[in-house]
């Protein structure tokens, strides 16, 4: 079931400097939902605070109408959040099926752990080749596989996607977007982060614009597409 999650003026900050300064995003269920804004804007930040990481001290975080904001990172995973992290951080001395299993750490079921993991290995046959390999010696894209995987074994109805595209191919790169894609129309919510912007907003439905945490422009990929400060400062078109 996709979930929906939606921020509503949250604050957050690192000591006494302010990351988050009142953002409010709109993530409906079954949509591909883009954070877009440059390096340092605090879209890693947004994450960490959607999932619990980062305290916020006001405003309010809800999934499916229930209010997640006092609820500790895994309550947050165990309603539905799942993450996969800037940088992927795979546990590169676990091998891909320790990673894999990571993911399920909420779940004492076996059965249904094991369900999950066959799951996992029909949408990444190469992970069902190497799940006896040290995840450390796997290539980029493979640990990029790895750590969607790892997300995917809690069976979130919102994921959280930190930068996917980073230290990938454009080969990679197109790959992982249409994966996205295809975890979305099976019946996921993407939240998807990124410095892509064509490419995002090629595959997303509404995008967020943040800068110095907070939203500077809104809309759907056509209208951000299309807008003129838009193309000045990310498409490169005068
Ligand atoms: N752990 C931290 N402690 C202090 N400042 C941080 C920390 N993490 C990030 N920041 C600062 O918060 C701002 C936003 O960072 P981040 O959320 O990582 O941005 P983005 O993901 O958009 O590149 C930056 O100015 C960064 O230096
Ligand atoms: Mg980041």
């Amino acid at each position: 079931m996709s979930g929906h999650l939606t921020t509503d003026q949250i604050i957050a900050a690192y000591g006494s400097a302010r990351v988050l300064s009142g953002v409010s995003i709109n993530a409906k269920p079954g949509a591909i939902t883009s954070i877009l804004g440059a390096n340092g804007a605090g879209k890693t930040s947004l994450i960490r605070a959607i999932l619990g990481l980062l305290p916020t001290s006001k405003g309010r975080i809800e999934l499916d109408g229930e209010i997640l904001s006092d609820l500790s990172p895994h309550a947050r995973v165990a309603r539905g959040l799942g993450c996969v992290p800037e940088g992927r951080k795979v546990f590169p001395k676990m091998t891909v099926e320790e990673n894999l299993r990571v993911g399920a750490y909420l779940s004492n079921d076996k059965d249904l752990v094991e369900g999950r993991l066959q799951k996992v290995y029909q949408t990444f046959p190469r992970l069902n080749e190497r799940k006896q390999q040290f995840a450390g010696t796997m290539s980029g894209g493979e640990q990029a596989m790895v750590s969607i995987g790892r997300a995917l074994m809690s069976e979130p109805r919102v994921l959280l996607i930190d930068e996917p595209s980073l230290g990938l191919s454009p080969a990679l790169v197109r790959e992982s977007f249409a994966l996205i894609r295809d975890i979305n129309r099976s019946g996921v919510s993407i939240l998807l982060v990124e410095q892509n912007v064509q490419q995002t907003l090629a595959i997303a439905d509404y995008g967020y614009v943040i800068s110095q945490g907070t939203v500077v422009a809104q809309g759907t990929s056509e209208e951000l597409q299309n807008d003129p400060e838009m193309k000045k400062a990310y498409f490169g078109i005068r």
